[in-house]
């Protein structure tokens, strides 16, 4: 049942709660993971394998298929409800969960039914997309990956999945871990970006912060939410961008890039993995018992169930591997797709293929075992209530520690990309600020997209934020400009007007929420609509006697907001705007977070996790590149670079400005010469040489100089956020172990090589101070070959 919590005023209410717990609450993190009460988790326990074997006993072929199939829920005036003949189904023994349903009371109706009214009285599975928040939002995935601080974003799921158990939910479908190098695609907001040990990192944290620790150990807690690591595998390889498209690359680079964070979120304990709509080189993902087995089952050992993507069984037959829903249903199961979401494929048709023979029952039977063991770690067959609690719904629904959360992590995920002459931060004090732009006051973009229960009514704008920030003696006007993408012109009189009048300018300006996201590619990056032109109109406004590319010098601070879901090509404007801070989609405490940016409350320390292209015709570019026979040389005609473009980026991978300054020296390493099993360290002193305290994210990087195959120019393999007072100097040490050096050799084998490497420490991944040493001995061999791909 949804319940208004904040019925009136609920922007000063919001602004004024949380504000006030900041100023108590030191803004550290301490993830609170749940006391695990065994050291094997409960889910592989001999205890759960027996129940299962036990239960499969007892079921009928149909009962053991309707434990696979998966339900959407449907909306309703009072929330999510069983769709029509749901009911039916879940009495008839034929449905195992349902997505997009929750409620405390209601989930509890639909327990009973399922435990009271089913033969065998199996309790459901309630599942959903908890992708950044259930009702408190936090920042999109791309923001939280804009932190370089997996503490904090282990802390926002684990709040995120306290407050969606107290709904009723066991399971979320998060985290998302495509590695994305083309913005063109509008999934990339619901990654970590474009680096593969990025990625890694912030899956791994998600996962302990929705499963509440390590290695599932705490499931069964009735605050532990299952999570999903999808969409297996490459995803986000999209050719051209193009949602759902299909992927083609290298075995190499699948391995190198794409296939990591799959595997860290494994290690980390996931109980599902999703597989993924794409094909990769004419396997769909639905389809390849090579990525369900070999890899991800006899490679990486996982033991959990597999999850279809919506629909995605059934769309093996436009894929053109399958002719009817029957031959997708076999395809599937044989495959490893243990749970079909949506598609009612495997209701419909794997009991045929059994009891034809055309598959083996033990398929069924094994994906079956799964679901139950999974059930019954949950807890669910001693009490099928223990999610549907409503005291603890009301207990954690937007609760203002969550909201406070929201607020520091969202602060964390801002990236300062420009600020010439100190324009930022702003004097809290002007007569009058304007406020500007079809953002500004946009609240569901601010929300972010995938936002659960996220009500706008309950978010903060910047133009909230602002007007919160500099209270009632300060004017502050609002002019729109412009729609965000069309073509209209009449909202600039008034943006000149306010731009004119006011003493100081926020310019909101990027994309909806909505032009990122599920089939939400789009063909250029750019800023669309007309914002650019509003952008240049309140430039000229501002001070309208300057030539406009004098506006840098301009005395009247302009600061632009971006919110966007991607990476942007935005070249004119970070040649003309006088300071630029990235903001993406902050969640509900969005408008808070830029406040306390804009006017100096906060330092920003965030950095780019992705690219920022100058024009959409660069993409592909990475930071993670290889060097090619001829790396771009503008000095030689004959190498690889464009005509009418330089070869670097706007903005690259890792970077972000401060108020603050850091510089960087002493760089030094514990020993010039290892042997391909050791470690090393590496340690660098960085020193807060400005006049404010801040945060700084220090980025070691290596590079294999000479090896058997092509190595990246670099390699991201640590980083640390670190805070720093005026004055201070900082020690920062990392350790380099044979993982952070192997590659994949010719035969495929993980290997680390005798040879050189170089080290590189800095603030971002074109800035940074280098060292050199050297691995001796023998090729030392982590791994052996994976099965080859088919
Ligand atoms: C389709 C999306 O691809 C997937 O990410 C999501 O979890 C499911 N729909 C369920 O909403």
């Amino acid at each position: 049942m949804k319940r208004k919590l904040f019925p009136a005023a609920l922007a000063a209410a919001l602004w004024t709660s949380v504000s006030g717990l900041l100023a108590q609450t030191p803004p550290a993190v301490t993830p609170a993971p749940i006391q695990a009460q065994t050291r094997e988790s409960p889910l592989f326990s001999a205890r759960a394998s027996q129940f299962a074997d036990s239960v499969l006993k007892l079921m009928t072929l149909d009962e053991k298929i309707g434990q696979l199939n998966q339900s959407p829920g449907e909306g309703s005036q009072t929330g999510p409800r069983a769709p029509a003949g749901g009911e039916a189904l879940v009495r008839a023994g034929r449905m195992g969960s349902f997505l997009g349903i929750w409620g405390a009371d209601y989930t509890r109706g639909l327990q009973r039914v399922a435990t009271q009214e089913s033969r065998l009285k199996i309790p459901l599975l309630f599942a959903m997309d908890v992708i950044h928040g259930f009702r408190t939002i936090y920042p999109v995935p791309l923001a939280e990956a804009a932190s370089f601080d997996p503490a904090r974003v282990e802390f926002s799921a684990r709040q995120a999945a306290v407050e969606a158990t107290a709904h009723g939910l066991h399971w979320t479908f998060a985290p998302m871990v495509d590695i994305a190098r083309d913005p063109r695609w509008g999934r990339i907001v619901e990654g970590a970006g474009e680096d593969p040990y990025l990625g890694s990192s912030m899956s791994a944290a998600r996962v302990r912060g929705f499963q509440g620790g390590d290695s599932a150990l705490s499931i069964g807690a009735p605050d532990a939410l299952l999570a999903t690591v999808k969409h297996f595998a490459a995803y986000g390889g999209a050719e051209g961008g193009r949602d759902y498209n299909t992927v083609e690359l290298s075995e190499r680079t699948l391995w190198e890039t794409y296939l990591p964070p799959y595997e860290a979120a494994v290690k980390a304990g996931v109980v599902f993995v999703m597989s993924s709509f794409n094909d990769i080189g004419g396997t769909p993902s639905h389809a390849s018992d090579w990525l369900l087995r070999d890899v991800l089952r006899e490679r990486w050992g996982f033991k959990g169930a597999v999850v279809s993507d919506w629909g995605g069984i059934s769309e093996l037959i436009p894929h053109g591997v399958a002719a009817n829903r029957g031959e997708a249903g076999i395809l599937g199961i044989r495959a490893g797709v243990d749970i079909d979401m949506s598609d009612n494929v495997y209701i419909d048709s794997l009991g045929a293929a059994v009891r034809s023979g055309r598959i083996p029952q033990a398929l069924v039977d094994s994906a079956v075992h799964r679901v139950l063991r999974i059930k019954y770690a949950l807890g669910l067959f001693q009490d099928p209530y223990r999610f549907s609690d409503v005291a603890r719904e009301r207990r954690y629904t937007l609760a203002p520690e969550h909201l406070l959360a929201s607020r520091l992590a969202a602060r964390e995920g801002i990236v300062l990309l420009k600020n010439s002459s100190k324009t930022l931060p702003l004097r809290k004090d002007p007569r009058t600020i304007a406020v500007i732009g079809p953002l500004a006051d946009d609240r569901r973009s601010s929300l972010g997209g995938w936002a659960a229960d996220g009500h706008p009514e309950e978010t903060l704008t910047v133009l909230a934020g602002v007007r919160a920030a500099v209270g009632p003696s300060v004017k502050v006007i609002y002019a729109r400009g412009s729609p965000v993408d069309t073509a209209d012109t009449t909202g600039f009189a008034a943006a000149r007007d306010a731009a004119a009048q006011a003493d100081a300018i926020v310019l909101v300006l990027g994309e909806r929420e909505s032009m990122s996201g599920e089939a939400s590619s789009r063909s250029s990056i750019a800023l669309p609509g007309f914002q650019l032109e509003l952008a240049r109109a309140v430039f000229h406004a501002a001070k309208p006697s300057a030539a406009f590319v004098q506006t840098d010098t301009t005395p009247k601070p302009i600061a632009v907001v971006l919110m966007n879901g991607r990476a942007l090509a935005i070249p004119e404007l970070a040649r003309e705007a006088p300071a630029i801070v990235e903001s993406w989609f902050l969640g509900s405490q969005h408008g808070a977070a830029v406040a306390d940016v804009l006017f100096g409350d906060y330092n920003p320390g965030g950095k780019l996790p992705v690219t920022f292209p100058r024009v959409t015709g660069q993409i592909p570019i990475y930071y993670n590149h290889r060097n090619t026979g001829r790396p771009s040389d503008t000095a030689n005609h004959y190498t690889s670079k464009y005509l009418d473009l330089p070869s670097s980026p706007l903005f690259p991978f890792g970077y972000g400005l401060s108020y603050t300054t850091f510089s960087y020296s002493n760089l030094r390493l514990s020993s010039a010469t290892i042997g391909a099993g050791d470690s090393l360290e590496v340690s660098v002193d960085v020193r807060n040489s400005g006049d404010r305290g801040g945060d700084e994210v220090v980025q070691l990087y290596v590079r294999d100089d000479v090896a058997s195959v092509e190595e990246p120019v670099k390699r991201l393999v640590g980083f640390q956020r670190i805070a720093s007072r005026p004055g201070d100097t900082r020690t920062v040490t990392f350790r380099i172990r044979p993982e952070s050096l192997a590659l994949y050799d010719r035969q495929m084998r993980r290997v680390v090589e005798p040879g050189t490497f170089t080290v590189y420490v800095g603030t971002n991944s074109d800035d940074a101070l280098t060292a050199h040493f050297t691995v001796t001995g023998d090729v030392l061999v982590l791994a052996p070959p994976p099965t080859r791909f088919r």
